[in-house]
């Protein structure tokens, strides 16, 4: 009888522990109805920054790239890229071949930021850009050439023609003083200038629409591109005649949306838990970017931190105790994410990763954190689809059409590495949009190659640069 009591005791408390863990997770779970609900924001907020009279309080901001076509196979040439604002800071040459024998080759050098130089003064950052622009070109044995150069910037600028962009505000990581509301492009050159020599930088590219330019390199049905990485952002096609903010209403322009901004007026506050807030308020940019710390993969191993230490404060994981590795900002990356859902990995594998955190972890414990990880994952990647599905749907009423077949070019780590973040994202869009037939296709090496390719179709339009 003491024996039977004893295993009543226990599966009395595993079902107590088994409500409060489902009470914490109940907010992440979203209905179709508010995933919907989420779309028709985002598509109303699209409108606002299209629109003259709201744009300045739009709080998607609706950049002019001044891209107004994809590339058609006759770039060629080579071209210097930089690649600043993702997981890395990349300097590439890319060579690229026309005609029948078209092609694209690339040569890339990663560099390191260090945090110092992130969070430093502006100067001290793109002086270390140009040093690094110097190594590469040593390295690669072509020091004094003079190669058009096209910048990947992967944070909200506001340009008035394709070689200018002035930086509206620091996004994920970065905080270098001096460079909001500065030309990134004067600053660049400045910079190289203080070295002594001379490049001639010809496009300032946002990540988006680099991905969606490779992408529209091989089809040139793909009229919109995604990050799905550290941050969260989308750019696309949309006709002129819709963009208020600049002149002229023939033809297309490509729109970098800054969509990570969404719901900085509070218009998801519904949806937002108090682990949102908790990972706003810890931020680089608090009240800023609040759809992006939802979806992106810089706050996605914050958001299962917080939930993690509420869950051992409750006494339901780790024995109830905070470990000192916890309590550190960041130490859930995407990449550990990603092992942490990885299906085909066996429970002790998931504990060995938490060991190597720092975490100390039972088998309950290690099943609760995956689930934690799960229910953050999905509910960015369904967010990130709601999103989406907006724009397809916005590009349908576009074209007036009663389906619309389009490709989305996607990069980013995210998006690349957890096991299930694209799929749920694709379930997602065909469920909120299913008159849209919508192609992904992943981008190698978008945002540098896409530079080169702007770049190459910048010289050929405009022959801008040559200054
Ligand atoms: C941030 C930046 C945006 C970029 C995105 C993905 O949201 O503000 O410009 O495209 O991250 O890197």
């Amino acid at each position: 009888a003491k024996g039977a009591a004893m295993v009543t005791a226990v599966a009395y408390r595993l079902a107590a522990q088994r409500k409060q863990i489902d009470a914490v997770l109940a907010p992440f779970l979203l209905s179709l109805e508010t995933l919907r609900d989420v779309m028709n924001k985002m598509r109303t907020e699209l409108e606002y920054g299209l629109k003259r009279e709201t744009q300045d309080r739009a709080t998607v901001k609706m950049l002019p790239t001044y891209v107004c076509g994809t590339p058609d196979g006759t770039e060629k040439g080579k071209y210097l890229a930089l690649d600043l604002g993702g997981t890395n800071f990349r300097v590439l040459l890319v060579k690229i071949r026309s005609g029948r024998r078209r092609s694209v080759r690339m040569y890339n050098k990663i560099f390191a930021i260090p945090l110092e130089i992130m969070q430093g003064t502006g100067e001290e950052l793109f002086d270390h850009i140009v040093q690094c622009i110097a190594d590469f070109l040593e390295y690669m044995g072509i020091k004094g050439a003079r190669l058009p150069l096209g910048f990947t910037f992967s944070f909200p600028c506001r340009q008035a023609s394709i070689d200018k962009g002035t930086l509206v505000g620091w996004t994920k990581g970065f905080k270098a003083t001096d460079c909001e509301g500065e030309d990134v492009v004067d600053m660049l050159r400045e910079a190289i200038r203080r070295r002594n020599f001379d490049l001639d930088i010809v496009a300032v590219v946002n990540d988006t629409v680099g991905t969606m330019m490779t992408c529209g390199y091989e089809d040139p049905n793909c009229e919109i591109g995604l990050i799905a990485g550290t941050g969260s952002n989308v750019c696309y096609m949309e006709d002129m005649k819709n963009i208020e903010i600049v002149e002229g209403n023939e033809g297309k322009m490509c729109i970098n949306t800054e969509w990570g901004g969404f719901g900085d007026n509070g218009c998801i506050d519904n949806i937002r838990t108090k682990y949102d807030k908790e990972v706003d308020e810890g931020s680089l940019n608090a009240g800023k970017q609040r759809y992006e710390k939802m979806t992106s993969g810089m706050y996605l191993g914050e958001i299962v931190r917080q939930i993690l230490i509420d869950l051992t404060k409750q006494g339901l994981l780790f024995r109830g105790q905070i470990s000192e590795s916890l309590r550190k900002r960041g130490i859930f990356e995407t990449k550990f994410l990603s092992q942490i859902e990885s299906d085909r990995l066996a429970l002790l594998q998931v504990r060995r990763i938490l060991q190597q955190l720092g975490l100390d972890s039972t088998c309950e414990d290690s099943i609760i954190v995956k689930e934690v990880c799960g229910a953050v994952s999905r509910r960015a990647a369904q967010l990130c689809g709601a999103g989406l599905a907006a724009i397809v749907e916005k590009k349908r009423e576009n074209r007036g059409v009663e389906h619309l077949q389009i490709t989305v070019g996607v990069d980013g780590t995210l998006y690349k590495l957890h096991p299930h973040f694209s799929r749920v994202l694709q379930e997602t869009v065909r469920e909120l949009a299913p008159r849209c037939d919508v192609t992904f296709m992943l981008s190698e090496d978008g945002s540098g190659k896409g530079a080169a390719l702007i770049t190459a179709v910048a010289k050929r339009l405009h022959n801008v640069g040559q200054k």
